[in-house]
This record gives C-alpha cells, structure tokens and sequence, in this order.
C-alpha cells in the first residue's frame, strides 16, 4: 500500500501536490469543474493540518512554450470560489516568480503555480526540471490520478528529491474503487464500452476478457468495426479497416472465455451527417450503403439495459454515438445508458463510470449521485483497467508498516 497524505506530518511544511486541473475553459472560465472538485478534500486536508500548500498542474498541450490560452490562472480563481478562501497564484512554476510567492505562504495558506507544460522539461522528466520543483517544498503528494500515466517530472521525477511521496485523497479514492474493479470484482461484472476506436480499447477488453467479465457491451463507432469483421454493411460509419481481425480474434477469445459479448441491435442513422439528411432508428441488418450510424436506437438501449438487470459490477467507459451532438439528438443512446446504469446503481450494483462524454452524460442525465465512483481519469483509467502500472503511482513511496 501507497504512503498517504494522512500518515505525514503536514504542519507548517510545504507540501507540493500534483493535481490534475486539466479542464475545459472556454473563453477564461472552467467548463467543468469535476477534476478541481475532486482534488478539494486533498487540499482542504492539507490546509486544515497548517500545510503551505503548493498546488501543480498541467492544462491542455502547449508543447514547452507559455501559451496564455492554457494559463491556470482562471483555474486559481474558481478554486478560490469553491474553497472560499484566497488561492494565490505564482506566474511560473519555477523560478524566482514561484520561489517568492512560496516564500510568503503562511501555514494553511494555497498557491497555485503556472501550467508546468509551460517548460518542456516537464514531459521530458528532466532531473535537473524536477529537482527545482522539489526545491519549492519539503513534502510532496500526488493527487493527479488523471496524469498518473505520464512519467514527467512532476509525476514521476520529482519524487527522486524529496524526503516523502505519498498518494493524495483523490488517487486513493481511484486506486481503492478502480482497483476492487480489477481485481476483486463483485458478479455478475459487466462492462459498458463505447467510443469511436477499438484500438483505445484492446488493452482493455482483453484485461476484462482475462478478468473474466460476465458481458462485455459496446456501443458507439467501435461497434461497427466489429459489424463489419462479421460481414454486415455498415454503410459510411466510422469503422477501423485495419483492426477487423482484432474484432474477430476478441470476439473469439470472448467466446472461449464464456464472457457474452454483446452487440447494438438498432441504431440511428442518416443518409448525410453534413448538412443532416433523413434521420431513422433501423435495425442495424437494414443498413445499407449510403447510411452512417451515429448512435445506438431505443432497441439497443433497453437490451443493455437488460443486460444490466442483475449486475452487481458494473464499468463503463466510453459514449454510445457522437455525444457532443445534443442539439441533433444523437446523446440519447449515452443519455439512456446513463440512466440504466444509475437504475443498477440504485438496486445496490457498484457502478464506476469514467471517460469525458461517459461522465458528462451521466451529468446531463442529473443522475451523478446514484453513481458509485465518478472516475477523473481518461487515459490513465483505461491504462490502469489494462492492468498497466501507472508511472505517478510506482513513484510513490509504500508505506512502511506494509512493506
Ligand atoms: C487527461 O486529460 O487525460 C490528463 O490530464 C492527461 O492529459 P494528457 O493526455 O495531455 O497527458
């Protein structure tokens, strides 16, 4: 077991926690705030104890150079909102601009440094990059579970030049909830998958297949490639021509491995996608040529949902169609899977739901306090469902009394 924010000792010291506040901002406001929400226990822990907290993240991609679009300093003001109390803010993440507002932190007080992707040291994992950040402070805590795949140097470097790494509140919460998914899952176990490619998802559904999940549903464009290797028409639909015999041989292994594989049975389609031309729910066996599926039919949902009607486990990543395409009605498919799962979760089933649009459905369907565990990973929660050891949490020291 991981060292803990709980098992240091956090007065008066200056405490480096790695977040992971990369969220949607559009024009200087968040977007959604989930991430930020699930890193306030960490940092309201840290600074009831009299901890000097300096928080760290990254925003977007901006390859090494200071670009004002993905500053955090909007983030700092909506933290500050939501802990009603001042968070300063320090221009970079280094430097003599980081050093000196680290500098005038009182005990309990919160700072957030600049986009450390502001440096491409960061992603390098450079030493040198990752001693000056462990020079800021006296502890370092991990709460980035949704970077925990990224070996940089705030994830993974720094933790070589400080006297303890220990795991924040979030990345437990995720290992805890994740890790019962993986290895010691309730049954019947159920995973929903969606999303446009099967080759993000292999590792995945192989982990689950070996796991020996019940029923494996999948939705969204990745179901067509799996379609089209069985020999359907799959029209104009998004499909991985190079990833057929994937379908076939998981398909198989999922067979021989008793795991029920289940497929959309309808979907909506139409004849154009821009401009919209003729929308219809068909059976997915009537597709012809000229149509692409951008969704699941009404059909498809009440049959996962049925699938899900005695799940004691379930997981599910990944939208059933092109979710961000509310106004044409194509997230009714994710919206319906949404409610279903929030239905299991009321009959007592442990539901974990992680991705962007698998999440944000689940908020638009105003069920996210029926779910079990609202994960804040991506890519980290699919490579971490893999089976795949994460570089931010290898990184951190066990605790001593378990070995
Ligand atoms: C994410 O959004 O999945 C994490 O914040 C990691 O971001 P990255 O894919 O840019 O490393």
């Amino acid at each position: 077991m991981k060292l803990s924010i709980k098992d240091l000792d956090l007065k008066g010291k200056r405490v480096f926690v790695r977040v992971d506040f990369n969220v949607p901002l559009k024009d200087g406001v968040v977007e959604d705030d989930t991430r930020i929400r699930g890193a306030l226990p960490t940092i309201q822990y840290a600074s009831e104890q009299g901890a000097r907290v300096i928080l760290a993240s990254h925003l977007g991609r901006p390859k090494g150079a200071r670009v004002e679009k993905y500053s955090l300093r909007p983030v700092a003001a909506h933290l500050s909102k939501l802990l009603g109390r001042e968070v300063a803010f320090a221009e970079d993440c280094v430097g003599e601009a980081a050093r000196t507002k680290v500098d005038a932190l009182a005990d309990g007080d919160v700072l957030l440094l600049e986009n450390l992707r502001f440096h491409a040291e960061e992603e390098q994992n450079d030493d040198a990059f990752a001693k000056e950040l462990a020079s800021l402070c006296d502890l370092y805590v991990n709460d980035a579970f949704g970077a925990a795949h990224r070996a940089h140097a705030s994830t993974a470097g720094i933790t070589k030049h400080v006297s303890q790494a220990a795991a924040g509140l979030l990345m437990q919460k995720e290992l805890d909830y994740l890790g019962r998914v993986i290895n010691n899952p309730e049954h019947p176990f159920v995973a929903i998958l969606g999303g446009a490619k099967v080759s993000d998802k292999i590792a995945v559904i192989e982990a689950l297949i070996e796991r020996r999940v019940d029923k494996l549903l999948i939705g969204g464009a990745m179901a067509y490639t799996f379609f089209k290797a069985e020999g359907f028409t799959v029209g104009k639909s998004l499909v991985e021509d190079d990833k057929l015999q994937t379908a076939r041989d998981i398909k198989e292994r999922a067979q021989a491995a008793g795991v029920e594989l289940l497929l959309p049975t309808d979907h909506q389609v139409v004849d154009s996608y821009e401009p919209l031309k003729s929308k219809k729910t068909i059976p997915i066996e009537f597709t012809n040529a000229g149509l692409v599926g951008l969704d699941i039919g009404v059909e498809t949902v009440a049959h996962f949902s049925r699938a899900l009607a005695d799940a004691k486990t379930i997981i599910w990543n990944g939208p059933m169609g092109v979710f961000e395409e509310k106004a044409l009605g194509f997230d009714q498919g994710t919206i319906g899977v949404a409610l279903a799962v929030a239905e299991a979760a009321d009959r007592g089933a442990t539901v974990i739901v992680g991705g962007g649009d698998s999440v944000a459905a689940i908020t638009q369907a105003g069920v996210a306090d029926r779910i079990t565990h609202i994960s804040t990973g991506g890519g980290a929660t699919l490579e971490f469902l893999a089976g795949d050891e994460l570089p931010g949490v290898a990184a951190l020291n066990e605790r001593k009394d378990e070995g």
